[in-house]
């Protein structure tokens, strides 16, 4: 059996995808559960491009003991420096440098010649070298890069140092057969003394950002990049637990294994989901709210005669509980603690006591517990648990003219109430007006999203909000779960509008 690496760029690359912004926070939550998923290295950000990506990517190399912490960098020196600054406390790091070497990309973005691109990453790569142990070279839209160039550009950045090479498919133009083609090129042709790890990196534009990771790893890749979810620039990267599972169920063809813990890729793709406000298709392989589901009634003879005879992955390998029993108003203590351990949780005395609580608050106003409303309770209090700023009240008055008239109350770390009122073109945006207030700062609300938890008209909401900094444009995102939409709009709002407070306290 060959051991495959797993390389995760959820925050990084992930993180392209238009809409999505994770705060400090929510990249140290994802990062945890990458760590717990059992990836190897997790590309944690680009240290350069912005005050808030070197703040996460030091973040994570603080809290990360087991798996490498990669920041990413352009050929340029300052951008090696700000990664090398960033990932200076942890454990085990490596550096992730990057240029491209197609004849578009040189001639038109880059404006540099063959001879110039060669000796940026001589350059940049010995300059690496010399921070990082470990460093990684990818010659960005290497797919169309002319074949013979992209061996000179691979062997030069060995030469300098590299161990590490990523074959990136930038914009999804490939296929498995000249993909696969294209690394047993590589693998065959380059020298060096020192073993050469090659690594996949795909996107999806056509649809084949797994098969071609799939295709890279039978002809000779030991590591694969890839994004929880499959979320990335434009259509996304290689969806990481696809491979993860194709790997596993197809041991026989493939004669590989990885590190990745499968019974952790349900949580790991809801936390992502959740944090990113990218919830995951129906229909999408392995976590997909279908991927279990048989509805012809053929099928659902046979899954009851034998689940083999439709079912290659059984929801337990992967962490999906199908058949667990929801709770309810009358469970008790002893049902909801061993439900929850079902569910992964190993909880202490004092956080029973507390979700148990709101467990019977939410069973009073809705008549089955399922699965996705206790992870998102417990969720909620981790979350409510690290926030400085904890929203009290929400009380709504009908004004006139269809204005609402709104008064919240919110308590800070030093426990004081801070309450004011305001009205607004409607609830929530006299909720926001009054919250506002008690912050003293006017972001621009830059987007809203509701989503239900579960089916049912008693499902809980769950709201994104994203607001922008007038000041310095950026972006912060808040979620807030309720049973009641408004209270988790409140939440959501509170939630953003306090880490911008406290990123403004601390410049
Ligand atoms: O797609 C790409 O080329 C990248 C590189 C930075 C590796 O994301
Ligand atoms: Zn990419």
């Amino acid at each position: 059996m060959r051991k495959i690496q797993f390389f995760d760029t959820t925050l990084r690359d992930g993180e392209q995808t238009p809409g999505v912004n994770f705060n400090t926070n929510e990249k140290v939550q994802i990062a945890l559960q990458l760590e717990k998923w059992g990836i190897d290295t997790i590309e944690a950000g680009f240290p350069i491009a912005s005050p808030g990506d070197f703040e996460a990517v030091q973040a994570i190399a603080k809290v990360a003991t087991k798996m490498t912490v990669a920041g990413l960098a352009r050929c340029q020196k300052k951008d090696i420096d700000r990664a090398y600054e960033a990932l200076k406390d942890a454990k085990h790091s490596q550096l992730h440098v990057f240029l491209a070497t197609s004849d578009v990309h040189m001639k038109y973005k880059l404006k540099m010649t063959r001879e110039e691109v060669l000796d940026s990453i001589k350059e940049h790569v010995s300059y690496g070298k010399e921070r990082f142990d470990k460093v990684q070279f990818s010659p960005e839209d290497a797919t169309r890069t002319d074949k013979e160039f992209l061996l000179k550009a691979v062997q030069t950045a060995i030469d300098a140092g590299a161990t590490i090479i990523n074959v990136p498919d930038t914009v999804g133009y490939s296929n498995p057969t000249e993909y696969g083609a294209l690394f047993a090129y590589l693998i065959e042709n380059i020298q060096s003394e020192e073993e050469i790890i090659f690594s996949s990196h795909c996107h999806d534009d056509l649809g084949m950002a797994t098969a071609n990771a799939l295709a890279a790893i039978e002809n000779g890749a030991k590591r694969v990049e890839g994004a929880i979810n499959g979320i990335g620039e434009r259509a996304g990267n290689t969806a990481l637990e696809e491979v993860a599972v194709a790997l596993h169920i197809r041991k026989d063809f493939y004669e590989c294994e990885s590190n990745i813990v499968l019974s952790e890729t349900k949580r790991t793709s809801d936390i992502v989901a959740r944090l990113s406000g990218f919830a995951v298709p129906k229909n999408k392989a392995v976590i997909g709210g279908n991927a279990y589901a048989h509805e012809s009634g053929i099928h659902q003879d046979g899954v009851l005669k034998n689940p083999e005879t439709y079912e290659i992955i059984t929801p337990q390998l992967v962490g999906v509980h199908t058949n667990s029993l929801p709770l309810g108003k009358l469970s008790g203590r002893h049902a909801f603690v061993t439900k929850m351990a079902e569910l992964g949780y190993e909880l202490s005395e004092e956080e029973v006591k507390n979700l148990f609580k709101k467990f019977k608050e939410l069973a009073d106003k809705k008549k089955q517990i399922t699965d996705e409303d206790l992870i998102a309770l417990q969720a909620d209090e981790v979350r409510r648990s690290e926030e400085t700023y904890k929203l009290k009240t929400v009380q709504l008055q009908y004004v006139s003219n269809g204005y609402q008239g709104a008064v919240v109350s919110i308590e800070d770390d030093n426990q004081e109430v801070h309450t004011a009122s305001a009205i607004g073109a409607g609830s929530i945006q006299a909720i926001y007006n009054s919250i506002d207030q008690i912050f003293n700062q006017q972001p621009r609300l830059v987007d809203y999203e509701i989503t239900a938890l579960t089916s049912g008209e008693d499902a809980q909401a769950e709201v994104h909000v994203s607001i922008e900094c007038e000041a310095t444009k950026e972006r912060i995102n808040g979620i807030g779960v309720d049973f009641d939409v408004l209270q988790a709009s409140a939440e959501a709002y509170t939630q953003a509008s306090a880490i911008l407070k406290e990123k403004g306290e601390r410049k």
